[in-house]
């Protein structure tokens, strides 16, 4: 998508369409009052017939309109001028884009970015609203047979600014914004395609294609001989039962020369049966989503590299099957980790931690400034948050507060969850170092537990998305969650954001 930012007024726009709202007591925003202005009142009759009631994501398109350069005048109902938040500004984006998704503009002007939103400033309205038409535009039909839908005319999003500095935030923020909604995209594709084809080779070779784009990324992937040398045992004994080879997926971004790099290692289960402790039937083809922790640091590395950023970003995904078989790991082995540690297996479906807790040890060689794990670990994570929030979890409450602030500005939230050493009893083992599984009761912290016994003296933390990276039911599908969150994290480790 082409992103630009004016300073013109909506009237004097020469294109295809421009998008004003107006609130519910009539009161109209700065682009409406302009197309009023510019019409003689048409706003304000519309309003008077009630054709026009501003509420909420209700919508409505005048074309022609004689004052008016451009096609058409999409205005959007924006609700109670006293509960315009960040929340009810993105449902006014999104009703508009609805209105025109399937039409045949080309290009389209947004004027309710003029409009005082609590909470977010030009950049980060902008970059909400980049955002808010690329999830909307978003389809996914890549494995249905017969006519693809056409694919939206869109092409050029205008975002409106008060003043020159406005615009150029505004501008940065929109850039931003379509890099982002780009990288969620690709992290929903990812999550969406079936298990049959997004495969641990299929992730790798997304991860090279993205190499391929920039060149200042490098991607190594490496195979089950390579991951037997390094000693990932752990890792090893989740891959046992499949025919799908693992593979260990290495990306590297250079922007900022010899520093230390951010280090991202995303959970890649492309599908999780739970092994031998089969999980039950229903619900199971939703396992396919399990890789959604790889797909989202995949995502945000294509985000990075695409907006060209000072810093220096590496991704680590362990990525494999969770399978049942005559040489699956049973419960009850006993695996040594390439840490040395020993894990007694009491479930296999605990098989994330087993995966992640080897690409932590190996991340080590990158000396990471900072390390984040981004997986859909537990069960207990979903009963605990649901599906609003990603649970992050760290010994560093200064850490935890980044990462939990990148995601209220990114409008992609995170609840910092307790880790603290009473937990850890409840891993004891009578036979290895620890075992995988604590039981019932604090089942996401216990998980984070057991990662953070292999990231002693990291700068580290966990994000546990299990709740937000998919939804279920009729809107099934990926979220594209927790990219925005992420980019946002890079963006301000690299001073990007104005
Ligand atoms: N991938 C699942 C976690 C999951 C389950 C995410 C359901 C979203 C919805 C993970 O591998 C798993 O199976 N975890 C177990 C851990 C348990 C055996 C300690 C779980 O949560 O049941
Ligand atoms: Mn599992
Ligand atoms: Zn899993």
């Amino acid at each position: 998508m082409e992103m630009s930012s004016t300073t013109s007024a909506a009237s004097r726009i020469a294109g295809a369409s421009v998008i004003v709202g107006v609130y519910e007591n009539g009161k109209k925003g700065l682009g409406a009052e302009n197309v009023d202005d510019a019409t003689k009142g048409v706003i304000s009759r519309l309003v008077r017939q009630g054709d026009i009631t501003g509420k909420l994501g209700s919508c409505l398109t005048l074309s022609p309109v004689s004052g008016v350069r451009a096609q058409r005048v999409v205005v959007v109902g924006l609700g109670k001028i006293s509960k315009f938040g960040v929340s009810e500004f993105r449902r006014a984006v999104s009703a508009a884009v609805k209105q025109i998704k399937d039409s045949k503009i080309r290009d389209v002007t947004c004027y309710l970015n003029l409009e005082p939103v609590t909470g977010a400033d030009t950049y980060y309205l902008a970059r909400y609203t980049a955002e808010t038409f690329g999830n909307i535009l978003y389809s996914f039909s890549e494995t249905k047979s017969g006519k693809k839908p056409r694919a939206a005319a869109l092409r050029k999003i205008c975002i409106a600014a008060a003043s020159r500095a406005e615009a150029n935030k505004a501008l940065k923020g929109a850039q931003h914004g379509n890099a982002i909604a780009d990288g969620m995209s690709l992290a929903k594709d990812l999550g969406n395609l079936p298990p049959n084809v997004c495969t641990p080779a299929y992730l790798g070779r997304t991860a090279q294609k993205i190499a391929r784009q920039h060149k200042s990324v490098t991607t190594k992937v490496l195979g089950e001989a390579e991951i037997k040398r390094l000693g990932m045992g752990s890792f090893l004994s989740v891959t046992s039962g499949t025919t799908l080879p693992a593979k260990l997926i290495v990306m590297q971004y250079k922007g900022a020369g010899r520093d230390n790099p951010v280090v991202l290692v995303g959970k890649g289960i492309t599908f999780d049966a739970g092994g031998i402790s089969l999980k039950p039937g229903p619900g199971m083809d939703e396992m396919k989503f399990d890789m959604c922790g790889a797909a989202s640091v995949i995502a945000t590395m294509s985000v990075i590299a695409q907006l060209k950023l000072p810093v220096n970003l590496t991704v680590v995904v362990p990525t494999c099957e969770n399978l049942p078989s005559g040489t699956a790991t049973r419960p009850g082995d006993i695996v040594t980790s390439m840490s040395g540690k020993t894990i007694e297996i009491l479930n296999t479906d605990a098989e994330g931690r087993l995966i992640l807790c080897d690409a932590l040890t190996y991340s080590r060689r990158f000396k990471p400034e900072v390390i984040i794990d981004v997986a859909t670990l537990t069960g207990a994570c979903v009963i605990a948050l649901g599906h609003h929030r990603t649970a992050v979890m760290s010994r560093s409450d200064e850490l935890a507060g980044q990462i939990t602030d990148a995601g209220i500005a990114a409008d992609d939230r995170a609840w910092h969850m307790p880790l603290a050493d009473e937990y850890e009893q409840q891993l004891k083992s009578n036979f290895a170092d620890f075992a995988n599984v604590g039981g019932r009761d604090g089942g996401a912290i216990t998980a984070g537990c057991f990662l953070s016994k292999f990231t002693e003296d990291l700068n580290w933390a966990h994000l546990d998305i299990a709740g937000t990276a998919w939804k279920s039911g009729k809107d099934k599908g990926s979220t594209g969650r927790p990219v925005p969150m992420l980019s946002e994290f890079v963006l301000r480790r690299a001073r990007a954001i104005p």
